[in-house]
This record gives C-alpha cells, sequence and structure tokens, in this order.
C-alpha cells in the first residue's frame, strides 16, 4: 500500500469513527452503543486472529518489508472490516445494501480473494462489487455467466439486482485515464425476456478473470505496475486453472509476456475485443486487486506470496524461452545490446563475482534524461573493474533478450525512468543503481527504490547536483529550479514533467559517481554493505 493509500485508508476511517462519536454524544442509550461495543470486539478479535494466522517467521517482517507497511496491511484489512459492518452514509458498500443475498454471505471481497468460505455451487445466482478501494473496483459473479463482447457486457442469467457497471483498470483514482478505460456492464442476462445467448464455448468448472488491457498499457513500468502484478495478486491463487479474458487486448502485449501469462493460465487468453463468441462460466472475477506500486504484500495474499515470488516466476518464463532458443540469430543480433566492453583494470579479480569480472549494466536512454558522457562512464566502469553491458532498449526489444543480459549481471545503472522496470529480472541480491535527476526524488523512492529493497536488491540512489543537471545550461544557478527544487514539484506532476522530467540530461560527475563505483565493486566482490 503506498502512501496515498494510507492517506485515503485514514480518511475513509475518520469520519466514521467521528460520526460514531458524535452519536454517542446525542444519544447515550445502551442500545445506541451495543454496535460500537460488539465492533470494537471484533476488532480485538481480528487482530488476535492475525497476529495467530500469520505463516510467517518475525524476521520475514523485518527483511522483506518495512515494519511500518506491515501494520499498514494490517490497518486497511482492519478498516475494510469497520467499513462492512457499520454502514455509513458516505462510504456504504452500496452492492452489499442492494443484495439481498450477497448480505446475508461473507463480504464480497471473500468471494473476490476465494476466502469464502461457502463454494455451493448451487447457490443462487448473484453478482456483488467491491469498490471500496482506492484503485480498483472489482465485482464477482456466480451463475449462469455469458460474455457478450459486442455490448461490452457480461450476462448473468437470474441475477436479482440491478447491473453492475466496472472500468476493470487498477488507476481508478486516477480519473483522466480511467476515463479512457472500456466499461464492461454486468448485467441480468433475460431482464428483456427472451431465451438466452447461445453458449459458443463453455468453460466448465474453470473461474474467468476479465481485465482491460488499455490505459498506460506501452510503458513497461505500468506494464507490472498496474497490470502484470496485480494480474499475478488476483489470478495466482487459481494456479492456472482461469480464463483470463482481456478487453482492450493487444496482441504485442500478448507476445511479449507470453512467457508469464502461460504461468498463470492453463487455457488459452480471451480477447474480449475481438472475440465476438458468448464464453460461458460459472463464475467470473472482473477487475484486478492490486497493493501498491510494484508491491505485493504477502499479508493479503491467499498463500503469502511475495514480490519474489512474482520475480521467481518472471526468471522461470524467460529461462524457459532461453532455454529452447539458446543463441540468438544473428539477424537478430540486436542494437539494442552492444557488446560486452572488457574491464581494463589489471589485478585479478580475486573474490569477485564467481571467480570472473563483476559486471555492469548500463541502460541508455535516449532524448530527455540521457547520459551525456556515457563513453566517460563506461572508461570509469572499466578502470574500477567492471566488465560493461549496454543495453539500449526500445519498444519492441524481445524481453527475454533483456532478460539474459541482465542474469548475469552484478549491478544494474540506470537513469530515472520506465526502463528501471528491469531490475525485476536482476537476480535478488544485485545492486540496482538509480541515477537521479534533480527534482525526481520522490519518485524515484517510491516507483523503484522501496520495490528494489523489497526485492532484497542492495539499492542505491545516486541523486545528482545541479552542476550534474543539464538545466544549469538553461537556468541561473541561484533559480529555484536548481536550488529549491520542491518549490516547483509542489506545483504538480504537470510541471514536473516539463522541468525535470522532460528537459534534463545528466552529465555525471566521474569523481564523485566514482566513489560510488568503487564502493559498489569491493560490495559485489567481498559482499560488504555498500552505504
Ligand atoms: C430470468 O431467468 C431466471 C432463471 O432462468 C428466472 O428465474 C427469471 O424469472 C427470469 N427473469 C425474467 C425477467 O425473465
Ligand atoms: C565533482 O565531485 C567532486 C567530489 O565530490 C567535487 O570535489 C568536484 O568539485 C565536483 N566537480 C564539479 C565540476 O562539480
Amino acid at each position: 500500500m503506498n502512501r496515498q493509500q494510507r492517506a485515503i485508508a485514514a480518511a475513509v476511517l475518520t469520519p466514521q469513527v467521528k460520526s460514531t462519536t458524535e452519536k454517542e454524544r446525542k444519544s447515550n442509550s445502551f442500545h445506541r452503543l451495543f454496535p460500537l461495543l460488539l465492533l470494537t470486539l471484533y476488532a480485538l478479535a481480528s487482530v488476535v486472529r492475525l497476529a495467530f494466522s500469520s505463516p510467517f517467521p518475525s524476521s520475514f517482517v523485518q527483511t522483506s518489508a518495512s515494519s511500518s507497511s506491515t501494520f499498514s496491511a494490517e490497518s486497511r484489512q482492519e478498516s475494510e472490516s469497520l467499513k462492512t459492518h457499520v454502514p455509513s452514509e458516505t462510504h456504504r458498500l452500496e452492492a452489499y445494501e442492494e443484495n439481498p443475498v450477497a448480505a446475508a454471505a461473507p463480504p464480497c471481497s471473500s468471494f473476490i480473494d476465494g476466502t469464502a468460505e461457502s463454494r455451493d455451487e448451487a447457490a443462487a445466482a448473484f453478482v456483488c462489487c467491491d469498490r471500496s478501494h482506492i484503485r480498483s473496483d472489482l465485482c464477482y459473479a456466480r451463475g449462469d455467466i455469458r460474455t457478450d463482447s459486442a455490448s461490452s457486457s457480461v450476462l448473468v442469467y437470474g441475477m436479482k439486482s440491478s447491473a453492475e457497471r466496472v472500468r476493470p483498470y487498477t488507476r481508478k483514482w486516477d480519473a483522466a485515464i480511467t476515463r479512457t478505460i472500456q466499461e464492461i456492464s454486468i448485467r441480468p442476462g433475460n431482464d428483456s425476456g427472451g431465451s438466452p445467448r447461445r453458449c459458443d464455448v463453455r468453460h466448465e468448472g474453470v473461474p474467468a478473470l476479465l481485465f482491460s488491457n488499455g490505459g498506460y498499457t506501452g510503458n513497461l513500468y505500468h506494464e507490472f505496475s498496474d497490470g502484470l502484478i496485480p494480474l499475478y495478486v488476483t489470478a495466482q491463487r487459481f494456479r492456472g486453472e482461469v480464463v483470463l479474458v482481456v478487453a482492450e487486448y493487444r496482441p504485442w502485449w500478448m507476445a511479449r509476456y507470453r512467457p508469464l501469462l502461460e504461468r498463470l493460465t492453463n487455457y488459452q487468453i480471451v480477447d474480449f475485443s475481438r472475440d465476438r463468441r458468448a464464453h460461458c462460466f460459472s463464475e467470473m472475477i472482473v477487475g484486478l486487486r492490486i497493493h501498491g506500486e510494484l508491491i505485493i504484500d504477502p499479508w493479503l495474499m491467499p498463500n503469502g506470496n511475495g514480490i519474489r515470488d512474482f520475480q521467481a516466476l518472471v526468471h522461470e518464463g524467460y529461462d524457459a524461452v532461453a532455454q529452447s532458443r539458446p543463441s540468438l540469430p544473428a539477424a537478430e543480433s540486436p542494437p539494442f545490446l552492444r557488446p560486452l566492453v572488457q574491464s581494463t583494470r589489471r589485478e585479478p579479480p580475486g573474490r569477485c563475482s564467481r571467480g570472473r569480472r563483476p559486471r555492469i549494466a548500463v541502460f541508455v536512454r535516449k532524448g530527455c534524461r540521457a547520459l551525456v558522457n556515457q563513453r566517460e562512464l563506461v572508461r570509469a566502469c572499466q578502470r574500477t573493474g567492471f566488465d560493461v553491458q549496454i543495453i539500449e532498449p526500445k519498444r519492441d526489444t524481445p524481453l527475454d533478450v533483456i532478460h539474459r543480459a541482465l542474469v548475469p549481471a552484478d549491478v544494474m545503472l540506470a537513469v530515472h525512468g520506465a526502463a528501471v522496470t528491469h531490475f525485476l529480472f536482476m537476480r535478488p541480491s544485485s545492486v540496482l543503481i538509480q541515477v537521479v535527476p534533480l527534482g525526481l526524488e520522490k519518485p524515484a523512492e517510491e516507483f523503484y527504490g522501496e520495490p528494489a529493497r523489497r526485492l532484497g536488491m542492495e539499492y542505491v540512489a545516486y541523486n545528482i547536483t545541479p552542476e550534474e543537471s543539464t538545466l544549469l545550461k538553461l537556468y541561473d544557478r541561484r533559480s529555484p529550479v536548481l536550488v529549491n527544487t520542491n518549490l516547483i514539484t509542489n506545483r504538480g506532476w504537470l510541471e514536473m514533467k516539463k522541468i525535470y522530467l522532460d528537459k534534463q540530461n545528466v552529465k555525471l560527475n566521474l569523481t564523485r559517481f566514482g566513489k560510488l563505483l568503487a564502493k559498489t565493486y569491493s560490495h559485489v566482490c567481498g559482499a560488504r554493505g555498500i552505504e
């Protein structure tokens, strides 16, 4: 859960607590207090239950997640149960109110998360939606379910409640992008009478998971953070026994991520954009769960899986590709992967990484946030003792090629940008150096720093000085743009983008950066801490 979500979760909680105390003041009858008492007992019971049901040794809490985030995971569960048990005017969960079947059953989220105890297949058809999260809405449907992609609908025969509409993408709070997402209508199949739509493909006993592949798909960071990781979070518990139904389907996405997708589903993926056939299911989830930026919170996973399990799946998938295609055909011998540059250091690598020279992978950007003195940087790396692999990824660079280049690397070096997401392809104990241009400290930490540490990587942010920014050529040395970046970034993302993301290149001070390289080298060779 990121800071924003925490803030919202807190904000959602506060009014309820407040209104309860106000009520309390107005009427001191026991009658009014009783629900509060029950609630307190329930909350206590949940805390005790959580404390005892944790499948993790306490060391886990210290190594993988900061303890504060572990607590926030708990408190979010608390806030969910509060919302479920104290209907408040402003935050009531409409699905429960409208739907008597769901109201009598466990909360909707327990169906979505697979923790509902009653799995009675013969139960009446019903649909419930969990709209309590800041990042995504999810609906759960059970009954005779048939897709009708022509009308962007999922038909549920015998469903008693009225239609639900959902945009199954994980950036609900981001209204501008959410508006662009295809809206799915989950509606009664026969409200106009008539016979049910014919079943073209019947999926017996396998649930469906419908989600959108629109929005920011096309940006590597978002493909993982908003798409693949939430997909893992929502689908992994089925262990392949789930049919993925993809709205706003993109064939290139399918090709790019097939090695991962094949490990999440045993079935063919349904293209909801073009496949007009009626696919029939008895259970369906619409939407994806998300825990935060490039994060999986094991406390919220049915089987306790975390981001490292996701990473293991990534490695497994792309390793398998490498095995089936041992050497890249010459024609594909790609310009985005330069030949390895050997270290120029004389003394032998000693105890270094597996008895060979440690390797640094340097990601190169064109346009903005480029490394102006890349050649000097490469020489500095060579002198320090690194073999250097330069990677210049393009939009269509096959991921297995980048994966293959990163697996033998001990250090990854990249300027802040979507390409930093490739750190997911590194080995867990390796080093990530993120060069952070002026004004980008916050996104650098939130999007990559924290997730990299959670993955068990040694993470270093190299915050550049104004002298290392090409903004020095555009602004006065005393301008707030250079000396008081908060003043600009506090004006919002657009302002930050205009100046710091789009106009800035980096000229590393190799005296300063060289010190970090030397420390990193001795860390890799002696496994000491860097900072
Ligand atoms: C729709 O179908 C269900 C079950 O087949 C039936 O119980 C219900 O009455 C039907 N509703 C309408 C409006 O036809
Ligand atoms: C480069 O960094 C070194 C060490 O931090 C510093 O002494 C030097 O002044 C810097 N050079 C420039 C041009 O800023």
